[in-house]
């Protein structure tokens, strides 16, 4: 009878999917609150790989439901694919997978404008992942957004979609026949829309039901907090808050209906994009963690830039999250690797820089100061008790929870739900 938030620690791609996951077993519902189709949920179940993009991981879940919130951006035909994937895979979502009618939706003109904005930036783009998630972001709060309600009807649709086309048309003309991108939109919508329409709901009145009516809930975010627009690496962000605080916003709750934050991390650090990284390692030991760890984008497929686990950036997640929990992932990609290092602050022009700087001029000239610790040459996949990890994995660890302020709850070393040491039962539970 509890709510649960989990959000990402560093830039993503953490391994909240598996967590989820693992943690759905007793949940009930289990909710996007924003982002879009740029996430990539990469979930083992059954021994199949599943790689999830917009629906919830909670979805493989025989009997569990789930919403994708306000606060999400939804590309109509990536939710058609999707649930199309998952029917092939013999997943049903009739009565379990709902969609809220405040969402705003991606049109294919917020992926030329996407993509259009990434080539005329040059060397100082984002690297999104051109999936229109900035300009349909943008588009909402610019109050020019076409949301799921709007879409359900042809009239005022028609009616919203010529603004835009007229408004972007300069942008646009550059890139496509607006003719063309008119017809195709339409068409496609007459397609996309049997499937989509009874999915739609007001979450606002749903989550607020089943949360009085005692279910578990686990409200999970896409990204994580250093791509958040506003905790972020900025400019090198998405455009929404994965930080646990857009979880109410981006589902329709109070934050007095919140039990519990967990936040989940990696054993090191990856980024995918452009933007600084301090503790990028762009020598065999990079090498050695993007291959061991299989650290290529989900969605886009990019080789995920790697380093060192920087504490500087978990601690600024741990306080802008209100983190007490952690799940820590992949610690077996660190077996063999003597020493490990640790940032524990910057070095910025010749001071010492304990936290997450908000000014890019200074994040960007950064450089890490590391502790060293020995490491362990034992293998930790299939350990499923703590007291049997090696000791310089527990002193890893421990380090760990000391620098940033919060205690590791869970420890993943591998894809699947069994590869997995809970520590802290009642999490698992929901019991608190
Ligand atoms: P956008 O969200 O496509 O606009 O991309 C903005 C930044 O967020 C880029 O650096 C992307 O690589 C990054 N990004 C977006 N979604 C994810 C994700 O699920 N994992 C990791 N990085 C992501």
């Amino acid at each position: 009878m509890a709510t649960l938030v989990v959000v990402g620690t560093q830039w993503g791609d953490e391994g909240k999917g598996k967590v989820v996951h693992l943690l759905s077993e007793k949940a009930d519902y289990i909710i996007r609150y924003q982002g879009g189709n740029n996430a990539g949920h990469t979930v083992v179940f059954n021994g199949q790989e599943f790689i999830l993009h917009l629906v919830p991981a909670g979805i493989l879940e025989p009997g569990k439901k789930c919403i994708i919130g306000s606060g999400v951006v939804v590309d109509p035909q990536a939710l058609v694919e999707e649930i199309r994937f998952l029917e092939r895979k013999g997943i049903k979502i009739e009565d379990r997978l709902f969609v809220s009618d405040a969402c705003h939706i991606i049109l294919p003109y917020h992926r030329w404008m996407d993509q259009l904005r990434e080539i005329q930036q040059g060397k100082k783009r984002i690297g999104t992942t051109r999936k229109g998630i900035g300009p349909a972001y943008a588009d909402k709060v610019a109050r020019v957004g076409i949301r799921m309600a709007d879409f359900l009807s042809l009239r005022l649709f028609k009616e919203l979609l010529e603004r835009n086309l007229k408004e972007k048309a300069p942008l646009l003309r550059k890139a496509c026949k607006l003719s063309e991108l008119r017809r195709e939109i339409l068409e496609k919508r007459k397609k996309q829309l049997p499937i989509i329409k009874d999915l739609v709901v007001d979450s606002a009145i749903m989550i607020n039901r089943i949360i009085s009516q005692g279910r578990n809930v686990i409200l999970e975010s896409a990204q994580g907090t250093l791509l958040d627009v506003d905790y972020g690496s900025y400019p090198y962000v998405t455009s929404s808050n994965p930080v646990a605080g857009g979880a109410c916003v981006g589902i329709g709750i109070g934050p007095t209906q919140v039990d519990r934050v967990l936040g989940i991390v990696k054993a090191y650090t990856t980024r995918v994009g452009e933007g600084p990284f301090p503790t990028e390692l762009s020598n065999s030991i990079g090498k050695l963690l993007q291959e061991k760890g299989k650290e290529f984008g989900a969605t886009t497929g990019r080789p995920r830039r790697c380093g060192w686990f920087d504490t500087s950036i978990v601690r600024h997640a741990v306080r802008v999250n209100g983190l007490r929990s952690l799940a820590l992932t992949k610690l077996d990609v660190l077996d063999g690797i003597d020493p490990l290092k640790i940032c524990v602050a910057y070095r910025y022009r010749g001071k010492l820089i304990r936290e997450f700087p908000t000014g890019r001029e200074i994040f960007k000239d950064c450089k890490p100061v590391y502790i060293e610790l020995k490491g362990w040459k034992e293998k930790t996949k299939g350990i499923q008790k703590f007291n049997l990890l090696p000791r310089n994995a527990k002193r890893y660890l421990s380090k760990i929870e000391s620098l940033v302020q919060a205690k590791v709850s869970i420890v993943s070393m591998g894809r699947s739900r069994e590869e997995t040491i809970i520590i802290d039962r009642d999490l698992i539970d929901f019991n608190f």
